[in-house]
């Protein structure tokens, strides 16, 4: 089942905030608002929309005394939605132009038509599961000027898929517009970079308005896989982080993400490391490292702890693709036991206390990120004993699912704190 980012307001609140988003075209009709037994209520967000959105001033301006949080809730369908899935001008567009080449309109072809798109300005994204039907050959070229008009575009793209090059480079072909070059802003960053060399996750906004929403004056941070600078820039933006080192190895990302922080004017306070991060020559320097990269960030993991101040130790955002799809009865989802000399906690010392953003994911999802926190909390505490030679206590913080992937599948970040004793 699809997951969507949604507002969850306690249930008093419910209809103010309805009425606000619903003014400002935030909230998704295609989906219904959810109720939930802790007395809240999920209401669904326009993606398009949630750079905009500003949490601690809709908390003051909405509902003052409120609580807001986007989080992400597998969608039902609104009456509404069913009905007006696709966008019905691209309908209309195509449905004409199929006409004059002679081709009738069926249910096939509709289905044919783009469920979902990325909206970069003038440049509109679509998915590569579009337009396979033979009919739309006969249609040439022309076709990808009315897609384009039909979704309010002037140049139109597609993706094909991320490749598996390590870099993870987009195989994004253009349509329609000789240039690929996009700005993109969201939370008041600015972002420039060329489609067809460099990934633009919009599943990861939540986690980006996360970090944004970080307090990290004062700290070291190290981002290991920066990209375009998606993380890096939030950090220095909004959390006000003292320096942030930046690591990336694609020469493109590097390029973008110069330029990305001279824009949002905080390159004094970035270092970019160009170059595989697993030889980067600094260490016991980090109060927080970010390592945000899926499938499994897992090579970086020594990395990290040799980055980590050996004095205080520090936090680490660990991100992973974590799938449930497995039997209940297996053994991976029994309690991890703290490693013999290294220490576990989480919050509170109650398992059930672990801080998930999850009126999402079945329990079973819930029960298979718990399963891999847990391990990889001993792991690092194994990982920080033998690279210092001292025991270190690490403490699952928290538990954030980005998005899901595929059914039971679902991208996770852990918060996972680390002292040495
Ligand atoms: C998921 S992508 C980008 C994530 C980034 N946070 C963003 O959304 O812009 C991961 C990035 O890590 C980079 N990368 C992967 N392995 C790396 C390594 N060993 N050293 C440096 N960069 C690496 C890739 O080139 C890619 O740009």
């Amino acid at each position: 089942m699809r997951m969507v980012p949604s507002l969850n307001v306690p249930q008093r609140y419910g209809q103010i905030y309805r009425k606000h988003l619903l003014s400002k075209g935030a909230l998704d009709l295609r989906y219904r608002i959810q109720k939930h037994s802790n007395g809240t209520v999920t209401l669904p967000l326009v993606p398009s929309s949630l750079p905009q959105l500003d949490l601690s001033s809709l908390q003051c301006s909405v509902a003052h005394g409120s609580r807001c949080e986007i989080v992400q809730i597998q969608a039902q369908p609104s009456k509404k939605g069913k009905s007006k899935y696709c966008s019905e001008k691209l309908v209309e567009a195509v449905q004409d132009q199929l006409s004059s080449h002679g081709v009738s309109w069926n249910e096939d072809l509709k289905s044919d038509l783009p469920q979902s798109w990325q909206r970069h300005g003038d440049l509109v994204v679509i998915g590569e599961d579009c337009f396979t039907l033979p009919a739309w050959k006969n249609i040439g070229t022309e076709l990808w000027s009315t897609v384009a008009h039909g979704l309010g575009a002037k140049r139109l793209a597609q993706i094909k898929r991320i490749s598996n090059d390590g870099f993870r480079t987009p195989l994004v072909i253009m349509l329609l517009g000789d240039s690929s070059h996009v700005t993109h802003l969201d939370n008041k960053i600015r972002y420039e970079f060329d489609i067809t060399k460099c990934m633009f996750s919009f599943g990861n906004i939540t986690e980006k308005l996360r970090i944004a929403s970080f307090n990290c004056s004062g700290e070291t941070v190290v981002d290991l896989y920066a990209g375009i600078g998606y993380f890096t820039l939030p950090y220095l933006v909004h959390a006000g982080a003292a320096h942030v080192y930046a690591c990336e190895w694609n020469p493109d990302a590097v390029k973008a993400l110069k330029r990305n922080l001279q824009l949002n004017r905080v390159s004094d306070r970035c270092t970019v490391h160009q170059g595989d991060n697993r030889q980067l020559p600094l260490e016991d320097l980090a109060d927080r490292v970010n390592l945000g990269l899926i499938p499994s960030s897992e090579e970086g993991w020594p990395v990290a702890c040799r980055l980590l101040r050996r004095d205080t130790g520090g936090v680490l955002h660990i991100h992973q693709n974590v799938s449930s799809a497995v039997p209940s009865t297996d053994a991976r989802l029994q309690p991890a036991l703290p490693a013999a000399d290294g220490h576990i906690t989480t919050e509170g010392e109650d398992k059930t206390q672990v801080s998930l953003n999850a009126s999402l994911g079945s329990h079973r999802d819930r029960e298979a990120w718990r399963t891999w926190a847990e391990d990889t909390a001993t792991r690092f505490a194994e990982l920080l004993r033998d690279l210092t030679g001292q025991v270190w206590r690490t403490h699952i913080m928290h538990i954030e699912c980005v998005k899901s992937y595929a059914p039971h599948i679902h991208h996770i970040v852990l918060d996972l704190k680390c002292t040495p004793l």
